[in-house]
């Protein structure tokens, strides 16, 4: 190839830099509001699509100077953003997650930066915005090996909308999946309004599974005396299962309960819902007891698990 050619090629991506960068300039302006910087927020996305990290991870992940990683995650620590804690198969190591609060200042920087970037390109035709997308995977795939996200969704706390989300999904999917009649719709809009109601943020949690922007999952743990806590509401959309979402969102109950004193977990389950079933169990809960009831139409075997932290 002609050195002419080269150079030609090489002014236009600078070009092409140059406008990209005035653009997303721009976005930035856009979040003055928003306490993080551009770096800051990569670690935080990286910290929020992960279940839990080490440093010297994050770092080769962001390709970030240690110093400026470790920095940026005191500033995190100092504002309550993470938590630290000593691996368990590696004493060296530390372990970061998000605190809930970190959680929550995640799913705010998520829905602005996905709120900018929908007012950018929502003004093009649908046809302009595929051309878009697949011109910018055009690029990752000639510049860089694409990037597959390690774990294809975030858990985050719930937000307005969610709750009937939750509603929705459960109406909808057990009435086509397991025939059940809209009474059971009508069981989870009251578990939710109580939940929301009495809402005890120290020792209650609802868990949203968020892919591509989009609710795809559920569960709540929810307080029924000092010591025993419930898991409910366990959900994921057909479009995502299989992903392991539905044994994290396990997980993370049993994780939160043990951190905030509960002595054990209970829940009451179905015994055709096989998956589920098998979640459970490979967690570690218990069958305790098995009772027929027809609440919602079809003959069903009620069930109850515990699981002891
Ligand atoms: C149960 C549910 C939440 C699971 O969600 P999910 O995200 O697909 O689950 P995961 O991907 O985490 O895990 C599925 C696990 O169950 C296993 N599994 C799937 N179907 C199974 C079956 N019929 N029997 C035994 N194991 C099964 C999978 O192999 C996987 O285990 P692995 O990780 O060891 O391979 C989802 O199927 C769902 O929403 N079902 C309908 C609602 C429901 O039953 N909720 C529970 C209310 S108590």
């Amino acid at each position: 190839m002609a050195d002419t050619d080269l150079s030609a090629r090489v002014e236009a991506v600078r070009r092409f830099s140059r406008f990209y960068t005035r653009k997303i300039g721009v976005l930035r302006e856009g979040l003055l509001g928003s306490p993080f910087s551009l770096a800051e927020a990569r670690v935080i996305w990286e910290l929020a699509h992960r279940e839990q990290a080490t440093a010297s991870e994050l770092g080769t992940e962001l390709g970030l100077d240690a110093g400026y990683l470790s920095r940026i995650l005191r500033g995190f620590e100092e504002r309550g953003l993470i938590a630290r804690q000593t691996s368990d198969t590696d004493g060296r190591q530390t372990i970061i997650t998000l605190s809930r609060s970190g959680e929550a200042a995640f799913a705010r920087l998520n829905t602005q930066s996905q709120n900018e970037i929908a007012a950018l390109i929502g003004a093009l035709p649908a046809s302009a915005q595929q051309r878009l997308v697949e011109a910018l995977g055009t690029v990752e795939a000639l510049l860089g090996e694409a990037p597959a996200a390690k774990v294809p969704y975030i858990l985050r706390p719930h937000q307005p909308g969610d709750i009937g989300w939750v509603v929705h999904r459960h109406g909808a999917l057990y009435a086509e999946e397991y025939g059940w009649d809209e009474r059971f719709e009508a069981l989870v809009a009251g578990i939710v309004a109580e939940f929301v109601a009495k809402f005890d943020a120290r020792r209650e949690r609802c868990w949203i599974a968020e892919r591509d922007g989009q609710p795809v999952g559920s569960v709540f743990l929810v307080r029924h005396s000092d010591t025993v806590a419930k898991l409910r509401l366990l959900l994921v959309e057909p479009s995502a299962r299989g992903l392991g979402i539905g044994q994290r969102l396990v997980e993370e109950c049993a994780r939160f309960a043990r951190r905030t004193g509960y002595a054990k977990i209970s829940l009451w389950t179905n015994n055709n819902l096989l998956t589920a079933r098998a979640i459970y169990a490979k967690a570690g809960y218990r069958l305790i007891k098995s009772e027929p009831h027809a609440l919602w139409g079809a003959p069903l075997v009620g069930e109850t698990w515990e699981l002891d932290l």
